[in-house]
């Protein structure tokens, strides 16, 4: 598994950010490394990948990951599947910059692709290519078979161009379990949670590896920043500090744990801040562009 982007929409720095880390990112900080918007990318490691989310930054994405790349003399990509696990811009825009070429396979829940096709005829380009499987549904990752995914809900919310339009569901907000069929090994990708419920507890509790939201540290930080901001947890995202966020939750968990999709105006973007202090004390990491996990 690569990490493609390991930012929430708008990267680091954001483009209308003046914020302290996307300033510190802007002036080529060497501590706040610019960051792509949220994308990883799974191999069985036979040169085959799947996305798992198509942002926005997909073209750049592209062209630093070698393992992506077309075959030499031909339009041929080693790409398989694209997995959405939710409708958010910073997920789905990407999916607009693959128009080209339709050999690849979406994979979304029926909720995400609906929301995605019925309300913007742009994407309609990509409607021959959509499969839509059920939560909890196994589907194969890989064309080879040897990765095995399902959907699981996480509490979350509608994005928010689609909010006045479609009303919530579970099907909305996922998180992706992936298996390596021969090992019995899993990953799991979960990029928003708003709250932790048991069964997400015990979903991430049974994974190897897991990829957590990392939006935000404190409920209020895009406020300070933007007043009148909503909170964190109102945009879908528990924060991470304090005695009800989600370091107290994932800090017990077995196996390795890192948090992904970080706002920018994340203080754990600086690893020598007292917050990513407190991560690294819990034995809890913070992915990066380029971070390879193998399981
Ligand atoms: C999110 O992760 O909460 C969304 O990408 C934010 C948004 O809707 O802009
Ligand atoms: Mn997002």
């Amino acid at each position: 598994m690569r990490v493609l982007g390991s930012a929430a929409g708008g990267g680091l720095p954001q483009w209308n950010c003046g914020g302290p880390n996307s300033l510190r990112a802007r002036a080529g900080d060497l501590e706040l490394p610019a960051r792509n918007q949220p994308s990883i990318t799974i191999s069985a490691g036979d040169g085959r990948w799947s996305l798992i989310n198509a942002s926005p930054d997909l073209r750049q994405q592209f062209a630093s990951f070698a393992g992506l790349h077309p075959k030499p003399g031909t339009r041929a990509l080693p790409l398989d599947k694209v997995v959405l696990t939710n409708a958010d811009l910073d997920h789905v825009l990407g999916l607009l910059i693959m128009r080209e070429a339709l050999d690849y396979r979406i994979v979304s829940s029926a909720w995400i692709r609906d929301a995605l096709l019925q309300h913007n005829a742009v994407f309609r380009l990509m409607a021959s290519i959509f499969n839509v499987v059920q939560l909890g549904e196994p589907f194969e990752l890989d064309a080879a078979g040897r990765l095995e995914a399902q959907f699981f809900p996480t509490p979350g919310k509608a994005p928010t161009w689609v909010q006045a339009l479609v009303a919530n569901a579970p099907e909305s907000t996922l998180g992706l379990r992936v298996t390596e069929r021969a090992s019995g090994r899993r990953l799991v990708y979960a990029p928003g949670i708003q709250t932790y419920d048991d069964a997400l507890i015990t979903e991430l509790e049974a994974a190897d590896v897991r990829f957590v939201d990392g939006t935000f540290f404190q409920d209020d930080e895009l406020s300070k920043l933007r007043p009148g901001a909503p909170d964190a947890r109102a945009m879908g995202h528990l924060p991470i500090g304090g005695e009800a966020g989600s370091l107290a939750r994932l800090g017990e968990l077995p196996g390795r744990t890192f948090y992904i999709h970080i706002n920018n105006t994340n203080p754990i973007l600086d690893a020598r801040s007292e917050e990513a202090t407190l991560l690294r004390r819990a034995g809890v990491g913070v992915a990066q562009d380029g971070l390879e996990v193998e399981l």
